[in-house]
């Protein structure tokens, strides 16, 4: 089964649930013929996730139009991440805009000069940041955010990364996206998988469209974090939660994992940053810890026999460092 009509399918979507509007959509789809010949690749294109809005962009908008909908005014969103997480600066920044406040709960990762551009960007954005001293005393911190975020208003949870089927429904509308950006299906779809709610949204969007495309999360955090496993959990809630409003969606079919990780999440590669290296000549901005490792990757795939590429862009550099990105 796959859709006739994809636009119909997102407005479907969009009516059942009502996501909060936040970014700027269709984010572009560029062609980048000159990365690509670069890449050993024939054609390479770049789904724009970081323009995704003028606050501040990222893959991370459209997990939360859905996970912030039907929260009131004044609402406090709770949520957890690394310090240099643009999961919990979009968190900050796109609850300030909505009228509500955001609490973080942050553990320490490998400092970065975009590990630290992200982190003071969310100090200066978020209502309160609790900064735990080790993953190992997270736990602790999320209690003390959760407590300290009470007097402030009605408190919301969000998981880490936004990794829940609501947000997975906002990257299912990026996948359809593509439908009207492309004129035949690519090959493949290479993103990285953190959380697993992006590439959950967008499997699920490729079996909709019923394209015989590959889609790749390079895995960049430790496994019990990102894998196969939970990404297609994640997927199949997110099914059932449209199908509960009476949009049924296909079985996703087409996910592969790739392992990026390296030394460890936050921990550059030498494949990454010279992967960062080759994209910043082409004004591509790639993070350490996400991008430059999943690009990484589909440098070394392109040396095989893959051809026609859409490149998922996920990082938006933070409004306020004036450091370099890479
Ligand atoms: C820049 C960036 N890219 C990709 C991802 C991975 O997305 P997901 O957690 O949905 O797998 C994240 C997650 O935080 C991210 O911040």
């Amino acid at each position: 089964m796959s859709v006739s009509d994809p636009v119909q399918l997102m407005q479907k979507i969009r009516a059942a649930l009502q996501p909060w509007r936040l970014g700027r959509w269709p984010t572009p789809l560029e062609s980048a013929p000159v990365l690509a010949g670069a890449a050993g690749l024939a054609e390479l294109a770049l789904k724009r996730e970081d323009r995704s809005s003028t606050r501040y962009g990222g893959n991370k908008v459209r997990a939360l139009e859905f996970l912030f909908s039907d929260a009131a005014r004044g609402t406090v969103f709770v949520t957890v991440g690394a310090t240099g997480s643009t999961h919990c600066l979009a968190t900050a920044v796109h609850a300030a805009a909505a009228g509500c406040r955001a609490v973080i709960a942050q553990f320490p990762q490998p400092e970065t000069p975009v590990s630290r551009a992200v982190a003071a960007a969310c100090a200066a954005q978020a209502a309160l940041v609790v900064r735990a001293r080790a993953p190992a005393t997270l736990p602790v911190a999320i209690v003390e955010a959760w407590h300290r975020a009470g007097p402030l208003g009605p408190r919301r949870w969000i998981p880490g990364g936004g990794a829940h089927p609501r947000a997975v429904v906002g990257h299912v509308i990026a996948g359809l996206e593509l439908s009207e950006q492309v004129a035949a299906p690519p090959d493949e779809i290479v993103l990285p998988l953190g959380t697993g709610g992006t590439a959950a949204g967008v499997v699920l969007a490729v079996a909709a469209l019923g394209w015989p495309t590959r889609v790749v999360g390079v895995r960049v955090a430790p496994a019990l974090v990102a894998n196969r496993w939970r990404t297609l959990w994640l997927a199949h809630r997110a099914r059932q939660l449209v199908a509960r409003r009476g949009v049924p969606l296909p079985a996703p079919r087409s996910l592969v994992i790739a392992d990026g990780l390296g030394r460890g999440y936050g921990w550059p590669t030498v494949d990454g940053d010279a992967a960062a290296r080759l994209a910043d000549r082409h004004g591509l901005v790639l993070d350490p810890t996400y991008g430059a490792k999943a690009f990484a990757f589909l440098l070394q795939r392109a040396a095989g026999h893959v051809q026609r590429v859409v490149f998922w862009h996920t990082f938006a550099v933070p409004r306020s460092t004036a450091e370099p990105a890479a």
